[in-house]
């Protein structure tokens, strides 16, 4: 079925900030696309409570095989595109002795070619009608003297880099694309990942004094998918409670 409300694609949907992105998007009114390597049965839960439809697409993001997949649920089921939010990403905290070339490759490959295969994809759909928005989710952590992060770091500011190439290129289709960079976060991988001393001493030094929950970027990334911010592209913007300042 077909209908004139807007279509976004949210990567890594099953949990964390892909959840309660989906959640945002559903509750103002816009049917959602979860894609994740994990059911998102919560996800869609959520999505559908609000009042909008929900597919769901189990793959990998930064499998190449997954372009054409999304591709065809789209056609099939909704027939358009207007948001992608690249959100899925790892980050494995590892000294960079320990980085070896196979994991350096991975975190790129799962953080940053995932966000050119999915724009591959949504794009044709997006200059079709002439309007669409892309949120990549970088990290704020590109700003920080962080440590054990070398290959993350890579491939969030790679994420910035993409953000600003590409808006210029899809510009005069009606396209914007922006960045969104969270402080560490208690999101289930977050929780699972990250020393919690650590979240705490960044905390301290955010201007507001707590750590981040998934909820708490999800205004944002709203603003950057809305009407509102036609004005704004190529930009990151830190939703890190006031850490790191651009
Ligand atoms: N939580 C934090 O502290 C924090 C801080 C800054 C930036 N970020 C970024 O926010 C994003 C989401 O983080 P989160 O904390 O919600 O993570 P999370 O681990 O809680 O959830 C990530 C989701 O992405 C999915 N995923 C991972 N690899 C995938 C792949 N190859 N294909 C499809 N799905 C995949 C996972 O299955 C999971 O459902 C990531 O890009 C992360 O780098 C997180």
């Amino acid at each position: 079925m077909h209908t004139d409300r807007r279509v976004a694609v949210v990567t890594g949907a099953a949990q964390g900030f892909g959840r309660a992105i989906c959640a945002g998007l559903a509750a103002r009114g816009t049917d959602v696309v979860a894609v994740d390597l994990n059911a998102c049965a919560q996800t869609l839960k959520e999505v559908r409570a609000a009042g909008a439809r929900a597919a769901e697409l189990i793959a990998d993001v930064s499998d190449p095989d997954t372009v054409p997949r999304l591709r065809a649920l789209l056609d099939a089921e909704f027939g358009r595109c207007d948001i992608l939010v690249n959100n899925a990403g790892v980050y494995p905290n590892t000294p960079f002795q320990d980085v070896d070339l196979e994991l350096w490759q991975r975190v790129l490959r799962i953080n940053l070619d995932s966000q050119f295969l999915m724009a591959k994809a949504v794009l044709p759909l997006m200059t079709g009608r002439r309007w669409g928005r892309i949120v990549n989710i970088t990290s704020n952590s590109v700003g920080l003297p962080a440590t054990g992060l070398s290959h993350y770091m890579a491939s969030k500011m790679g994420s910035i880099g993409f953000t600003r190439g590409l808006a210029n290129d899809v510009a005069a289709d009606g396209i914007t694309v922006n960045a969104v960079g969270p402080t560490a976060s208690l999101t289930p991988g977050g929780r699972a990942g990250i020393d919690p001393e650590v979240v705490r001493t960044l905390a301290a030094g955010q201007a507001i004094k707590r750590p981040g929950e998934a909820e708490d970027i999800v205004g944002t990334v709203l603003f950057l998918a809305s009407e509102d911010s036609a004005w704004v592209t190529g930009q990151t913007i830190m939703a890190d409670g006031g850490l790191v300042r651009l």
